[in-house]
């Protein structure tokens, strides 16, 4: 079986993480894995924010009602931004770039889940995109797509099996009702 497809298939959302840190050379193989990912004209708009530190990590748990609390319980949280005024795809930038950072986690063993903030709301009705750029002095001009949680895993998810993969959904040369 294909290592990549290995990859992608055991990559599950851990919402629940264990106290070991996680070691500075593998937070940087994560983030390099971000900063590598394609771009729209390789524009390469991304910032990403990395969030250490209980308390702060507690208070960024914040940023919308439900969804967040992985962020509580992680070791680190990468806020995943990009200049909206260098790329009108920065949603897809930030996307396939969370996405990558994802991946990589995975193969080092570490688990992570996306947190959506883009078009969600806080508690008290505040947009959660606000919300975090007010926490870390983040400029309007750079919008935040999500967050990911990331930690050693505290719980085991199974991989995706291949029963569960729809292939109902590919339309060969032509749409093809379910
Ligand atoms: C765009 C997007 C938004 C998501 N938002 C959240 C979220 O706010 N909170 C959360 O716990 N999981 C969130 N997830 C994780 C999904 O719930 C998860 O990927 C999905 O249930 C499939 O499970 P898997 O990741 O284990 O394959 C999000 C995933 C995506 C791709």
């Amino acid at each position: 079986m294909n290592k990549l497809l290995n990859l992608i298939k055991s990559r599950r959302s851990i919402r629940h993480y264990s106290d070991v840190d996680i070691e500075a050379s593998d937070l940087a193989k994560i983030v390099q894995a971000g900063l590598t990912a394609p771009s729209s004209m390789n524009t390469r708009p991304w910032h990403f924010i990395i969030v250490e530190g209980k308390e702060r990590l507690e208070q960024l748990s914040h940023c919308k009602t439900s969804g967040a609390s992985p962020i509580a319980e992680a070791k680190i949280a990468i806020i995943v931004a990009a200049d909206a005024t260098k790329s009108e795809m920065w949603i897809e930038d930030a996307s396939i770039a969370a996405s990558y950072m994802q991946l990589q986690a995975e193969e080092l063993g570490i688990g992570s889940c996306w947190i959506q903030i883009r078009g969600r709301l806080t508690a008290d009705d505040q947009l959660s995109e606000d919300f975090v750029q007010q926490m870390f002095g983040i400029p309007e001009t750079v919008s935040v797509e999500c967050i990911l949680s990331l930690g050693h895993k505290g719980e085991q998810r199974e991989p995706h099996t291949d029963e569960e993969v729809m292939w109902e959904r590919v339309h060969i040369n032509e749409w093809k009702a379910e």
